[in-house]
């Protein structure tokens, strides 16, 4: 079965389409390249023995788009692409907006002219914004979202609802997921950020490699068991087969929404000790001030994704910072160019 799998050769969908290949479903693979580079294919097909077929393109290209739909039957789609910088968001709403909002409207337009009515959307936490109490529920009110890039998956949440409305034949699954951090047992596939990394456990690999020379602690007076900012971190290898525990499910048609976490809070200080644990050194750092927008603990209420998806994470903390340093150490400079 064809699974089209946009933004699949990125940290999440590389992952995911490995995990596809292994349930027996065929991943063929959009990317612009923008924030992914050509030889994780190579890295897909060394840990899988097949070598997914990929299209270079962006999804805002209707008529691109629309050549894949018709060269192959594809039974469903599972939506990656995206831009995902939180920070960036704030300079560039207009980029993040286009990319993230037009392209996905792009998307489920040439879905809709090619008959393909079931798709997988990488939503995010941040839907949940900043006054609902955690955990967090899918059935909370989603809104005050303190960013452009979360106002994106909102933005995408709710035109995907709508055309459901429009269309109930459609299945749309909306996977809100946690804090993803990890990397595949092999090391041969995780997050290779460019730059300076945006996300706390990327920065603490660069730490522990010596490219960085210390973690910076955005805060310690939140009030939470150790004054640090509390998140439900969930390995990537539990979030890949979420989707496919999703895609089992997506022929029933309606608007399924999923959180993908681990149900449980971990600080900065705890994913910092799992992180020395696991590189067996002592790790610098220096407590700073908030980062504007932060909230000071969240996450996940995951009880129905493991009611209905029969689906609930495996990997502890440990075993994903294990597996990230494992990456780190393999590959100091990530992915290779070709
Ligand atoms: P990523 O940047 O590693 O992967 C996204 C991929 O999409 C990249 O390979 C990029 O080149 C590609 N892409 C971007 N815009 C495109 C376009 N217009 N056309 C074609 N390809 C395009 O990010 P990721 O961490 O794998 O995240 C995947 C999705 O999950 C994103 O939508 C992201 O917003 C969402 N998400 C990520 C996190 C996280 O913390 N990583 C959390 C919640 C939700
Ligand atoms: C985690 C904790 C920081 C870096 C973001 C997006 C969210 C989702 C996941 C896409 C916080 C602290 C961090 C550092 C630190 N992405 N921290 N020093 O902010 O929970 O979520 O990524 O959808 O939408 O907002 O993740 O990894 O940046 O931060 O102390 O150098 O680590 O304050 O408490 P966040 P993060």
């Amino acid at each position: 079965m064809n699974i089209l799998v946009t933004g699949g050769l990125g940290y999440i969908g590389s992952h995911t389409c490995v995990k596809l290949i292994e349930a027996g479903y065929t991943p063929i693979i959009i990317d612009n390249l923008y924030n992914s580079k050509k030889s994780v294919l190579k890295r897909i097909e060394k840990i899988t023995g097949q070598l997914p077929l990929f299209y270079y393109g962006d999804i805002q290209d209707k008529p691109f788009l629309d050549t894949i739909f018709k060269k192959h039957s594809i039974s469903s789609v599972i939506h990656f692409a995206g831009l995902k910088a939180v920070g960036e968001s704030v300079t560039k709403p207009l980029e993040y907006y286009e990319n993230n909002v037009y392209g996905s409207i792009c998307l489920a337009q040439v879905m809709r002219d090619n008959q393909v009515n079931n798709i997988i959307f990488s939503s995010s936490a941040t839907v949940y914004g900043e006054k609902n109490a955690t955990p967090y529920i899918e059935t909370m009110q989603t809104g005050n979202v303190t960013n452009p890039y979360g106002w994106s998956k909102y933005m995408v949440e709710q035109i995907y609802v709508d055309l459901h409305t429009s269309q109930p034949t459609w299945s749309i699954s909306l996977l809100r997921y946690f804090n993803p951090v990890g990397a595949h047992p092999s090391g041969l596939m995780g997050e290779d950020p460019q730059g300076i990394p945006n996300n706390l456990m990327p920065y603490i690999a660069q730490v522990a490699i010596g490219k960085r020379e210390k973690l910076s602690v955005y805060g310690n007076d939140y009030p939470t068991k150790d004054g640090t900012g509390v998140r439900d971190y969930i390995h990537v290898e539990d979030l890949a087969k979420g989707h496919v525990a999703a895609l089992n499910n997506i022929n029933q048609s309606g608007v399924h929404i999923y959180n993908l976490g681990a149900g449980i809070g971990n600080s900065v200080l705890e994913v910092l000790a799992a992180y020395e644990k696991a590189c067996h050194k002592k790790l610098p750092y220096q407590i700073v001030n908030r980062r504007a927008g932060d909230i000071a603990a969240f996450w996940a209420d995951a009880s129905k994704a493991q009611r209905e998806l029969n689906w609930q994470t495996e990997c502890s903390l440990d075993d994903m910072a294990k597996d990230s340093w494992n990456w780190q150490i393999t590959n100091p400079n990530g992915y290779p160019d070709e």
